[in-house]
């Protein structure tokens, strides 16, 4: 693959593993903006891999992977198999978007039924299925396996835009796949109780999520938080324990 770098880094985020975390992270919050009340963008974190794509006046011209966050790797022909995503847009806009692409689960089970029958290891998860898909040479294979995408971002952009809300809303507008769960809520003890409700409400899900995205919704606040060298500080996942199985060994062949 060709590398592409990434003029904005595409960075990761810090992980809150309970409400206390949580609660920390929206004090850090008042203190660096000054503000008392604070409106959030919650959002679901989709289980698959970062990916950034780049349309020259309104022409979908390339597709990369994250990488390390400074340089990726150019996946153009693949993403292009992602039926969702217009190769056109409505305007002649050049404009960077970051998102997620993903496996349903549906198409998890499909494509390791597959790999079964032909004798192929089965993919661990979603999450390594989509890897694998994008990471392919030959585009008919991630074809097959029936790639999807959430975008939940911008990169490189000249949007004259208020808030995050606002970006997700102009994507949409693009005709652009969003993810629907996306909610403003206003102030921490809303954001509490999305990331509850999202803990049940996950299994119901076509696709796997592995937590919920909390970022601050005014651009204006990000901007004056800033990022330190990894991750953005008005941004923070709030992490679900993975799901777990039992698994009974039936028998032991010594050799
Ligand atoms: S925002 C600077 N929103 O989670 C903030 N990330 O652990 C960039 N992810 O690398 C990320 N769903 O691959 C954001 N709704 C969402 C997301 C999301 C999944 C992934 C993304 C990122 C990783 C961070």
């Amino acid at each position: 693959f060709m590398t592409v770098g990434h003029k904005i880094p595409m960075l990761g985020l810090d992980n809150a593993f309970d409400e206390p975390a949580l609660r920390e992270f929206h004090r850090r919050t008042q203190r660096g903006t000054g503000l008392e009340s604070i409106d959030y963008a919650c959002e679901l974190k989709i289980d698959g891999l970062a990916v950034s794509l780049q349309y020259e006046e309104g022409i979908l011209i390339r597709g990369s992977t994250r990488g390390d966050g400074f340089t990726g790797e150019d996946i153009t022909h693949n993403i292009k198999t992602i039926r969702q995503l217009p190769l056109r847009l409505p305007e002649k806009k050049t404009i960077e978007l970051r998102g997620e692409v993903y496996i349903s689960r549906d198409d998890f089970e499909r494509v390791n039924r597959l790999r079964r029958e032909t004798g192929e290891g089965p993919f661990a998860n979603p999450r390594n299925a989509a890897a694998g898909s994008v990471r392919q040479l030959d585009p008919r294979i991630a074809a097959g396996r029936r790639l999807k995408i959430f975008l939940y971002g911008l990169g490189e952009h000249d949007l004259d835009v208020k808030s995050h809300m606002e970006i997700l809303d102009y994507l949409v507008s693009l005709k652009l796949p969003v993810n629907p769960h996306r909610e403003l809520c206003r102030g921490i003890d809303q954001v509490r109780a999305y990331c509850h409700r999202w803990q049940e409400e996950r299994l119901h899900l076509p696709y796997e999520i592995d937590g919920v995205v909390v970022k601050v919704n005014r651009l204006e606040m990000q901007d004056l938080l800033g990022h330190t060298a990894r991750s953005p500080r008005w941004a923070i996942a709030f992490k679900y324990a993975p799901e777990e199985a039992s698994t009974r060994v039936k028998d032991i062949v010594v050799s």
